[in-house]
């Protein structure tokens, strides 16, 4: 997975990239999934963003919520969470 730490998605970097950890963690998948950084995915005004890979799944506007979802439900079953993903 990549977290955008584009110009506008930065500022909030820290909080997300910790909450996805945790997040990670709690499921078990610390070892498994890499946390990565991307350059601006194009979705300022929506951030924070993150692109789950494989599938180029974008997910904006992340929150605890959102983030322990697309944990829980995405990486541990392989189901993108079609209310929350970008197109
Ligand atoms: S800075 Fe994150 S989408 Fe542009």
């Amino acid at each position: 997975m990549y977290l955008c730490h584009g110009l506008h998605c930065g500022s909030q970097l820290a909080e997300v990239q910790q909450h996805f950890l945790h997040a990670l963690a709690a499921a078990d998948l610390h070892a498994t999934v890499e946390v990565r950084l991307s350059n601006c995915l194009g979705r300022c005004e929506r951030g924070p963003n993150a692109i789950i890979q494989p599938g180029r799944v974008v997910y904006c506007q992340l929150n605890g919520t959102a983030i322990n979802r697309i944990v829980h439900e995405h990486l541990l079953t392989n189901t993108p969470i079609v209310e929350l993903r970008d197109e």
